[in-house]
């Protein structure tokens, strides 16, 4: 058995762009297979912080430490609007395998993702012909083909409808079901208490506060967290 990446060990992180801090020293740890939501209101710092936990932006200050020094293999990321080549679905799949360096089954691999997310219809259709919510399932089967074992997801419903939305949801439950350790981002508070198992709640770069989601929803800790709950916080 291969070793797991996780824990992530995050400790006082910060980034700053010019003199304004947009994380304002984080610390805070991953475990293994659990669904974290980091909270909070639009500019919170939501993105940044799922950036620099995926390494697509470095740290200003602090440390972010891996169990595994080779864990940017092992990590994939959904965006709220979804990427996607012009071709078709079930290429679009292949084409990352491809670049991830699986050599062996891909075509079965990107049949195999598609049917998980329900799409083995539109398997031959452009990619960019499908609808958002379609895309975005296209996106989710493309990220789970990797087998990631962190799944990162930027506030991956927020241009959806319900029902999309309601699709998108019950693939990232399946995607944990399977073991893959979700780090997901929403300002939707009914989205967190669907999906958290954990909620890491931001506020103008700083975390509030780190909790069970039981614990997070009923007995927030700080005014901030407890105006948020209740809709009062819009920055
Ligand atoms: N490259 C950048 N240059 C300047 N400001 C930035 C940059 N990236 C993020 N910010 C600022 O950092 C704050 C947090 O942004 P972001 O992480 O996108 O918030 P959220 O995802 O929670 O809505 C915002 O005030 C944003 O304007
Ligand atoms: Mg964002």
């Amino acid at each position: 058995m291969v070793e797991s990446i996780l824990p992530l060990s995050v400790r006082s992180l910060s980034y700053s762009v010019g003199a304004v801090e947009v994380i304002r020293d984080a610390s805070f740890a991953i475990e293994r297979g659990s669904r974290n939501i980091v909270l909070g209101a639009n500019g919170a710092g939501k993105s940044v912080l799922l950036r620099l936990l995926h390494g697509l932006l470095l740290p200003s200050g602090g440390q972010i430490k891996w169990a595994r020094a080779d864990a940017k293999f092992k990590q994939a990321m959904v965006f709220q609007r979804p990427v996607m080549l012009r071709r078709t679905a079930r290429e679009n799949i292949e084409f990352a395998l491809q670049v991830a360096g699986r050599e062996k089954n891909i075509s079965h691999a990107a049949r195999a993702a598609l049917e998980s997310v329900g799409l083995t219809h539109l398997a031959d259709r452009p990619a960019r012909l499908c609808s958002g919510g379609e895309q975005q399932r296209i996106a989710l089967a493309r990220a789970w083909a990797l087998v990631p074992e962190v799944l990162f997801l930027d506030e991956p419903t927020a241009s959806l409808d319900p029902t999309a939305t309601k699709a998108i949801e019950e693939i990232i439950a399946a995607i944990n079901n399977t073991g893959t350790t979700i780090i997901m981002t929403t300002h939707d508070i009914g989205q967190a208490k669907r999906i958290a198992h954990r909620v890491l709640f931001l506020h103008r770069g700083r975390l509030m506060e780190d909790a069970l989601a039981g614990h997070f929803f009923t007995e927030p800790q700080s005014p901030e967290a407890a105006a948020f709950i209740k809709g009062e916080l819009l920055w």
